[in-house]
């Protein structure tokens, strides 16, 4: 296997809000190269146990190899984070001290081009975090109608050219037959986004890449429900912290947040609270964490990097 490159973001920061201890049991929901997990492991020394996720078989195994020297301290689920409840039921964990959740690819992934998650190198269209299982962003583009490709590319790109990128497709696909590969794609995109609107430090297919992966790997609704089983599985005391990589995965952060932070549901116009719900958590991050200038020159990755914790009470 090619050498796993992917170095993790504000690894300081994060290790100070999830403040790791021994004895306690800690979930990577995102293990990914393990960078964030090993020190987690070294934070959570010499007993701390860690459970780390990741759907891709290709991560799980290079995590495997740099863990192994923490032994039986580490368990690997090759899994979605967003049914943790389910996997650590079957490993008999039913509350943990803390959780991680470093968002979207790794560089490792971006960097292999036959993924196809890269705009920038030709490749068969997947995309799956999971290679083994579910639609690949060429099943979606050769098989959704117009108007359900620009929802996506609207939504999950937010990109103002997302109708007229989706009726590019289609005809693409209509002229060609099918389009299977990355450059096809950009080659759409190019074409829709006038050259006047090209943005100058963005490449114009980055929003639609973007969107047709959140949509592949569901990745919006793993977060939400992921999110929420973290925090009900979290132990008083036990903190929950989340790494995000733009506004519609930070959005759903902050909104979890707030509302175990909130309890009461009753809708606004009510002078009193009739429901009863109680904060079950407490956000301890008003603003999120940002990366310093230093990390950022050496990680471009970090620049849109946003960090949120919650602890719960
Ligand atoms: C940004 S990388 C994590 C890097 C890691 N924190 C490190 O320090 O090396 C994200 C990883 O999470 C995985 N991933 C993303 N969404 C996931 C999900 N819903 N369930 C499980 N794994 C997921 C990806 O396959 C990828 O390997």
């Amino acid at each position: 296997m090619a050498e796993f490159g992917h170095r993790s973001v504000m690894p300081a920061e994060v290790l100070a809000l999830l403040s790791p201890r021994a004895g306690g049991v800690y979930v990577d929901g995102t293990l990914g190269g393990a960078g964030h997990g090993r020190m987690i492991l070294e934070a959570s020394a010499p007993d701390g146990i860690l459970i780390g996720f990741d759907r891709d078989p290709e991560a799980l195994a290079a995590a495997r190899e740099r863990l192994a020297p923490y032994g039986n301290r580490v368990k690997f689920v090759r899994s979605n984070y967003a049914t943790m409840a389910e996997s650590l039921a079957e490993l008999g964990v039913d509350a943990i001290d803390g959780f991680l959740l470093d968002l979207g690819v790794s560089s490792h992934q971006l960097d292999t081009a036959e993924r196809g998650f890269s705009f920038q190198v030709d490749a068969p269209l997947d995309m799956r975090m999971d290679p083994e299982s579910g639609a690949t962003a060429a099943d979606l583009v050769n098989e959704l109608s117009s108007d359900e490709l620009a929802r996506i590319i609207r939504e999950y790109g937010e990109e103002r050219w997302a109708k007229r990128i989706a009726s590019f497709i289609v005809k693409m696909r209509e002229e060609h037959g099918a389009i299977e590969s990355t450059l096809q794609l950009v080659d759409c995109v190019k074409g829709a986004i006038p050259r006047g609107a090209w943005e100058e430090r963005i490449h114009p297919a980055t929003r639609t890449f973007q969107a047709l992966r959140i949509a592949v790997n569901d990745e919006l609704g793993s977060l939400e429900r992921g999110l929420a089983a973290g925090i009900e599985l979290l132990a008083t005391g036990g903190r929950g912290v989340v790494i995000s990589f733009h506004s519609l995965e930070d959005r759903i952060v902050k909104n979890v947040f707030r509302r175990y932070a909130q309890g009461c549901t009753c809708p606004k116009m009510l002078p009193r609270c009739v429901c009863g719900g109680k904060p079950r958590a407490r956000v301890l991050t008003g603003k999120p964490v940002m990366a310093g200038a230093d990390e950022i020159a050496e990680n471009s990755r970090a620049r849109s990097a946003k960090v949120r914790a919650v602890e719960k009470l």
